[in-house]
């Protein structure tokens, strides 16, 4: 398979420590029992980062958190560097998530330094892209994520260390997913982007997910696209019947 595709839980800011002790240890047993297709990640806010690692072990569930900083260490209070996540048992980091980039104003450069410093701690990456709704409507969204991805991409960028998101602001927990086709488009767009930026053997590789109010009932249609390579699932990740549901389906 060119492409195993890649199923990735993002908690968000939620879940108590019960919660996702709870959470976790169905993933992984549901995991553990169905042997499924695709490769699975959870990521956790970074206090239940040790507790989900924890509930995750015999299992081949991955973990991951939702942001770092761009320095090993030092004086960046109420920051988390990568070298602190692998610590943790972390496998891969979200960067760019719009919420960050809307709530932070976190800018192309520095995600992409972000993703610099998460690879050389020897994390992997999942650099998040999409356009909002204005973008969308005025005709630009092509444009706006081939920007976005120009620009975020780490210069040392592989397909087994690097993983995009697109996912449309517009879609991101608001129940409206992008259809299937339109979906695509964009998927499609960005692995030619990648050709020009990594040569055309890691843009075959390299994973393009969907993000945005994916859930069991949508996915088996998203995830059959071409150029789909799995998902990052919000607010569905958070019931283990529904993650898992959308983990069956990526095959
Ligand atoms: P959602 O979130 O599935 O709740 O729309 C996806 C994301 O923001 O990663």
């Amino acid at each position: 398979m060119l492409r195993k595709k890649l199923i990735a839980g993002n908690w968000k800011m939620n879940g108590l420590l019960s919660d996702g002790q709870k959470l976790a240890k169905q993933i992984a047993v549901e995991v553990k029992a169905l042997k499924p297709a695709c490769d699975v990640l959870v990521c956790p806010p970074f206090t239940l980062l040790t507790t989900v690692k924890k509930a995750l072990r015999g299992s081949k569930v991955m973990l991951g958190a939702q942001d770092c900083h761009v320095e090993e260490k030092g004086a960046h209070t109420g920051d988390i560097s990568p070298v602190q996540l692998k610590d943790a048992g972390c496998d891969y980091v979200i960067l760019g998530h719009s919420e960050r980039r809307a709530d932070h104003g976190e800018t192309n450069a520095l995600v992409k330094a972000k993703a610099q410093a998460a690879l050389e701690a020897g994390l992997k990456v999942i650099i998040c892209v999409g356009e909002t709704l204005q973008e969308r409507e005025s005709g630009k969204a092509l444009e706006v994520v081939e920007k976005q991805v120009k620009a975020s991409l780490p210069n040392n960028a592989t397909a087994s260390t690097v993983v995009i998101a697109y996912e449309p602001v517009w879609a991101i927990g608001t129940g409206k997913t992008a259809t299937p086709t339109d979906a695509e488009e964009v998927h499609a767009h960005i692995r030619k982007v990648l050709v020009h930026k990594t040569g055309k053997i890691v843009a075959s590789r390299m994973k393009i997910l969907y993000g945005g109010s994916m859930k069991p009932a949508n996915a088996a249609e998203l995830l059959s696209q071409p150029d789909i390579d799995g998902g990052l699932i919000g607010g569905a990740s958070l019931k283990a019947e529904d993650f898992i549901a959308i983990v069956n389906k990526a095959k």
